[in-house]
């Protein structure tokens, strides 16, 4: 995807250009740091690039995805929802001018959301809703990925591993300094995932994708097998 010799999409230049679109300041260095260190940045730009489709980003925080992907060359047009004001104001200061056919909007997604067909990504999102509306979530973004689209989720499964409790402590602690959401965590098993999606309607691949940190995070990727059409009899 990457031509090693294009310094100007190259993974650091495009965190840093992402990151100097932020106010300096403790914003400004969480972003940077963010964007370089966590792997499903350039995870998910290696899974989007070729695609044509537009990208639905559920619970984009201050857009951090959406900026990534436009300075690492890609050019569909970019959704971000999220329930928190503050992010999507910080999104919205951090894109103008510079990032084009790239909106976001204040919304709950346990709300319905607007008809979509694309791409859609599911970044630590899940574990801040019930089960109940995980579930519901997830059966609503399953119709709106495109034939030939793909769905991308990144969470933390609930399997009591060591690495499990790592990441609740973060996420207790990010939620005590009052960047994440102060709401009850209910982190999703494998299974609560992996279920909602039929063998026979979607193909899968769910892997470990933690780096260099002691998270328990993992990727989940979901594309919509082909339907067979049977031709209609004379
Ligand atoms: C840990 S942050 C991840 C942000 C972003 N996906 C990323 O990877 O940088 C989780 C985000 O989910 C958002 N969120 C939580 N519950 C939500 C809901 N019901 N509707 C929309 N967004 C929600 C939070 O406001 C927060 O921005």
């Amino acid at each position: 995807m990457e031509n090693p010799r294009d310094e100007t999409t190259a993974h650091e230049p495009a965190c840093a250009r992402v990151a100097a679109r932020f106010p300096r300041g403790w914003l400004r260095s969480y972003v940077k740091s963010k964007l370089r260190r966590d792997p499903i940045f350039p995870a998910a730009c290696e899974l989007l690039h070729d695609s044509d489709e537009p990208i639905l980003d559920v619970g984009c925080g201050v857009g951090l995805l959406a900026f990534y992907l436009r300075e690492r060359g890609c050019t569909q047009s970019i959704i971000g929802l999220d329930v928190d004001a503050r992010k999507i104001r910080h999104a919205n200061d951090a894109a103008a001018s510079r990032y084009h056919d790239v909106s976001f909007h204040e919304q709950d997604v346990q709300e319905p959301i607007a008809e979509f067909h694309g791409n859609v990504v599911l970044f630590d999102v899940l574990h801040y809703l019930p089960l109940t509306e995980q579930t519901s979530l997830l059966v609503r973004l399953k119709e709106s990925i495109a034939p030939g689209g793909v769905l991308i989720i990144r969470d933390c499964p609930r399997d009591g591993s060591l690495r499990f409790w790592m990441t609740w402590l973060a996420e207790k602690f990010a939620q005590a300094v009052s960047w994440n959401l102060n709401t009850p965590l209910h982190f999703p098993t494998r299974a609560q995932i992996n279920d909602v999606f039929s063998e026979s309607e979607f193909a899968r691949e769910i892997r470990p994708l933690w780096g260099a940190s002691p998270f328990n995070n993992h990727i989940f990727i979901f594309r919509p097998r082909a339907r067979l059409t049977v031709p209609a009899a004379e």
